[in-house]
C-alpha cells in the first residue's frame, strides 16, 4: 500500500503554518508556565534563587527587552506596580543600554528575551550588572546566553518557536512575568496568601478561556476580511488593553505589511484622529476594565468619523454592538488577566489577514526570528 506522507504538514501538526500551529499551542503554554509554582498557599520561583528577604529590599525595576518581549514588557509594568507597588520602567533594550539608569544595589532588572540571545537585550544585561543591578532572566531557550548571564532565570516553557512572528513565546513571558509580580507582591505582603490563591486559579483557568477563543474563529475571519484591503490602521485600548494594542498592531504589520499602529485610545484626540475617515480600521481592546466606559466614547469618536470599528470585547456585553461594526467576544476574565486572552484573537485576526494578503506569514520579509548583531 502507498501512503500519503507529507513531511512538512507532519511538521506543521496538520496546520497550513507554523504560526496557527503556535497559536493553537497556547493553552499547553499556559499550564506547563505555571506547573509546580503553588505549593501550600505559597507562589515559588525557586530558579530566581533571591532569598524572601532580598526580594522584599527591592525598590525599582527595569524591564528591558526587544520587540515582542517588550510588549510583554508593557504588561508587566502595569502588574507589578498595582501588586507589589515597585515602580518599574519598561525600556526597549538598545535605548537602555546607551543611557545611563539609574541603578542600585535594590534595583532588579528583567530582562525577557525569547531566544535568549538578541545582542541588544545582552549587551543591556551585562551593562545592568556592571552597574551592580540583579537581573533576572526570562527566556524560552534553556541555557541560552539570557539564562546563562543572569542571576536568576524563569523559562517560559513555550518550547520551540518556528514562526518568525511570536505568540507563543509572548504569552509565556506574559504569563511568567505575571507570576512575578504576584511572586513580589507576595514578598512585600501586598497580597495575602488567599488573594494569591484566588489569582493564582484564575491565571490557570485562562488556559480553558484560551481553547473557547481557539474552537470559534468565524467572528475574528470576518473582521479580518472586512480590514484586508485597507492601508493603515489603528488599534486603541487603555491600561493592559493599550499593551495588548501595541502588541497586535506589531502582529499585523510584521507579517500582513498593512501599517498599524497602536495608541492608548485616549490619545487619539491628539493626533492619530486626524487618520481617520471612510472605512478606516480602528480595532479596540474593550474588555471589561475599569475605564471601559472611556474607551467607549473613543470608538463614538472614531465611527463619527467613518471608522470600521473591530472591537474585542468580553462575553455578554450587550452595548458594545452598539459601537463596532465587527465584534469578536472572549470570555470574562479578571482585567490583569486581559492580556493572556484578549492577545489571542489579535494573533489570530493579523494572520487571517496576512493569509487573505497571500503573505507568507511563517517568514515575513526583511525579519528575523533572532537578531544577535546589533
Ligand atoms: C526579533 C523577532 C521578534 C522578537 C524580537 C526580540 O525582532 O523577529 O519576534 O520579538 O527579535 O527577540 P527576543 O528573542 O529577544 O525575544
Amino acid at each position: 500500500t502507498h501512503i500519503d506522507w507529507d513531511v512538512d504538514l507532519a511538521e506543521k501538526g496538520g496546520y497550513p503554518d507554523f504560526m496557527l500551529k503556535e497559536i493553537h499551542e497556547q493553552p499547553r503554554v499556559v499550564r506547563d508556565t505555571l506547573a509546580g509554582r503553588m505549593a501550600g498557599g505559597m507562589l515559588t520561583i525557586d530558579e530566581l534563587d533571591l532569598s524572601h528577604d532580598e526580594l522584599n529590599l527591592i525598590d525599582r525595576i527595569y524591564v528591558i527587552a526587544c520587540g515582542t518581549s517588550y510588549h510583554a514588557g508593557l504588561v508587566a509594568k502595569q502588574l507589578i506596580e498595582g501588586w507589589a507597588r515597585i515602580p518599574t520602567e519598561v525600556e526597549v533594550a538598545s535605548e537602555f543600554r546607551y543611557r545611563n539608569p539609574i541603578i542600585t544595589p535594590t534595583t532588579l532588572v528583567v530582562a525577557v528575551s525569547q531566544s535568549g540571545e538578541t545582542a541588544d537585550t545582552l549587551a543591556a544585561i551585562r551593562d545592568a550588572r556592571v552597574r551592580g543591578a540583579k537581573v533576572f532572566g526570562i527566556t524560552n531557550v534553556v541555557g541560552s546566553p539570557v539564562a546563562r548571564e543572569s542571576d536568576g532565570v524563569i523559562y517560559t516553557k513555550a518550547n520551540k518557536e518556528i514562526a518568525v512572528a511570536s505568540t507563543k513565546s509572548f504569552l509565556g513571558q506574559v504569563v511568567s512575568l505575571t507570576l512575578l509580580a504576584m511572586l513580589l507582591a507576595q514578598s512585600k505582603g501586598k497580597l495575602t496568601t488567599s488573594q494569591i490563591k484566588l489569582l493564582f486559579k484564575e491565571l490557570a483557568d485562562t488556559a480553558e478561556q484560551i481553547e473557547t477563543i481557539l474552537s470559534d474563529t468565524a467572528a475574528i475571519d470576518k473582521a479580518a476580511l472586512a480590514c484586508k484591503d485597507a492601508c493603515s490602521s489603528l488599534f486603541i485600548g487603555r491600561g493592559l488593553g493599550a499593551a495588548i494594542c501595541a502588541e497586535g498592531a506589531l502582529k499585523l504589520k510584521e507579517i500582513s505589511y498593512l501599517h498599524a499602529e497602536s495608541y492608548p485610545a485616549g490619545e487619539m484626540k491628539h493626533g492619530p484622529i486626524a487618520l481617520i475617515d471612510d472605512g478606516f480600521p480602528v480595532v479596540a481592546v474593550a474588555t471589561q476594565s475599569p475605564t471601559y466606559e472611556k474607551t467607549i466614547s473613543n470608538l463614538q469618536e472614531s465611527r463619527a468619523r467613518g471608522a470600521l470599528i473591530v472591537a474585542i470585547a468580553t462575553e455578554g456585553d450587550t452595548e458594545i454592538e452598539k459601537h463596532a461594526d465587527y465584534v469578536i467576544y472572549i470570555p470574562k476574565v479578571r482585567d490583569c488577566f486581559s492580556p493572556i486572552t484578549a492577545s489571542v484573537p489579535l494573533q489570530l485576526f493579523a494572520r487571517a489577514i496576512a493569509v487573505a494578503r497571500g503573505c507568507d506569514v511563517d517568514q515575513p520579509r526583511n525579519l528575523a526570528k533572532s537578531v544577535t548583531v546589533e
